[in-house]
């Protein structure tokens, strides 16, 4: 559930203000977070966890603001990085970094450094050589590092091929027999603490099986990791939970965090969930003005002033994203829609064959956009990135200024 809402007059609202109000004062294209839903999905997730220790490491690649990371933070929330970029963002905004678990194929060095010094939770770890390498590194500073290893089980994820990460053929974690002989050496390192173990098998699961499956394969590895004298403390499920943009049902948390927690029964392991679109994709959307209505041979366009640019799902995954009017009172001939965004590539689009009731002028807003939406926006085409803007009740917050065109070229220098 979320809190964007059609108001009596037909004018779409995130909590109790009034989108057209907040482009008024901000422009578009403008992405809208709504406070209350953020926090209502991180509880659901951490009243679904219960009595069974726990915690949630916010994914922050889904939506790495500040502002967003603070409000997690404040609720006890822990972090799911995978860079030192990400990492410095946590610290930034106030995140305890003894909470951070960091994932990732290419940890360099310098990243392992600085996670270290900060004394983070665990890094997941997905391969024989990032081991050695961190037993050095920790060695170097007279360190000794916690350590999780991301098991690939080899599950179908049944999610697009881009999104999926826990298939053999994956560049993801390594294979559960390898994972023993991992673990086997990693005990035996003088800078190297095994404390748990996990898994993520790919992003926007609406079924609860894969997930399943996998933690069933994690669990024999555990016990027969126990045999050997090998103690698991945690166990990682990744993240992974999808949500509806459409008509997709996936499981609640409730029901997630059911079906796991009855497979720990008797046993005396932490749950760390990674999830990143469950808490933020219906926490946001992506306010844009239609420029343009242009018919075509084929088909008629919807010009609108967002694009690739500002949320790449559509173009890089095919991705079906809710396209709505602002304001759904207005008096338009419904009609069918590619809506395209003003760049120089025919991929760029944020829906097509839509029924729309616009007008160029019009809002339309991109529904479930709050999750890799910002944070895989670039600046293609010279396009500065949009705004930010987080609702809390009645009152609008700029998050993140709309990106000054000077700071496109900031770093750059002409010959002299
Ligand atoms: N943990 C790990 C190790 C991950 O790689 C990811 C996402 C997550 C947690 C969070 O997954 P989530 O709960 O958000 O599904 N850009 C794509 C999604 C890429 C996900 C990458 N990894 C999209 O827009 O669909």
């Amino acid at each position: 559930m979320d809190f964007f809402n059609y108001r009596d007059d037909g004018v779409l609202c995130a909590e109790d203000c009034a989108l057209p109000e907040l482009v008024a004062q901000h422009g578009t294209p403008l992405y809208v977070y709504s406070r209350a839903t953020i926090e209502r999905h991180w509880q659901a997730f951490d009243s679904a966890a219960g009595e069974v220790p726990h915690l949630i490491c916010y994914a922050v690649k889904a939506n790495g603001n500040l502002a967003v990371l603070n409000l997690l933070a404040r609720l006890g929330s822990g972090f799911d990085i995978v860079s030192g970029g990400e990492l410095a963002r946590v610290v930034a905004a106030g995140g305890d970094p003894a909470k951070v678990v960091f994932s990732g194929v290419g940890k360099t060095a310098e990243e392992m450094r600085y996670a270290l010094e900060l004394g983070i939770l665990c890094f997941n770890l997905e391969s024989e050589a990032e081991l050695e390498r961190l037993n050095a590194v920790a060695g170097e500073l007279g360190k000794v590092a916690p350590i999780s290893v991301r098991v690939n089980p080899d599950i179908d994820a049944g999610t697009h091929p881009y999104i999926s990460t826990g298939l053999k053929q994956n560049k993801f974690g390594v294979p559960i027999e390898r994972a023993i002989a991992l673990y086997r050496v990693a005990a035996k390192l003088p800078h190297i603490q095994v404390t748990g173990i996990d898994c993520h098998i790919g992003s926007q699961l609406t079924e609860l099986e894969p997930f399943l499956a996998s933690m069933d394969k994690l669990l024999v590895l555990i016990d027969r990791l126990a045999a050997e004298g090998i103690r698991i403390h945690h166990l990682d499920v990744g993240g992974g939970l999808g949500v509806n943009y459409g008509d997709e049902n996936p499981p609640h948390p409730e029901q997630y965090a059911a079906a796991l927690k009855a497979r720990l029964t008797g046993r005396d392991l932490t749950l760390i969930f990674e999830p990143g679109r469950a808490i933020m994709a219906n926490a946001g959307v992506l306010v844009s003005k239609v420029e343009y209505l242009k018919a075509g041979e084929d088909r008629d366009f919807a010009i609108v002033d967002a694009a690739m640019n500002d949320l790449i799902r559509p173009s890089l995954y095919s991705a079906w994203m809710n396209i709505v009017p602002v304001n759904k009172a207005l008096v338009r001939e419904p009609k069918r829609y590619d809506v395209v965004g003003p760049i120089c590539e025919t991929g760029d689009f944020l829906g097509k064959d839509r029924e729309l009731t616009i007008a160029a002028g019009d809002l339309v807003a991109v529904r479930s956009a709050g999750a890799y939406g910002f944070s895989m926006s670039s600046n293609y085409n010279a396009r500065p990135r949009a705004a930010e803007v987080l609702v809390d009740g009645d009152t609008a917050h700029l998050v993140r200024q709309r990106e000054p065109l000077e700071d496109l070229w900031r770093l750059e220098k002409v010959l002299p």
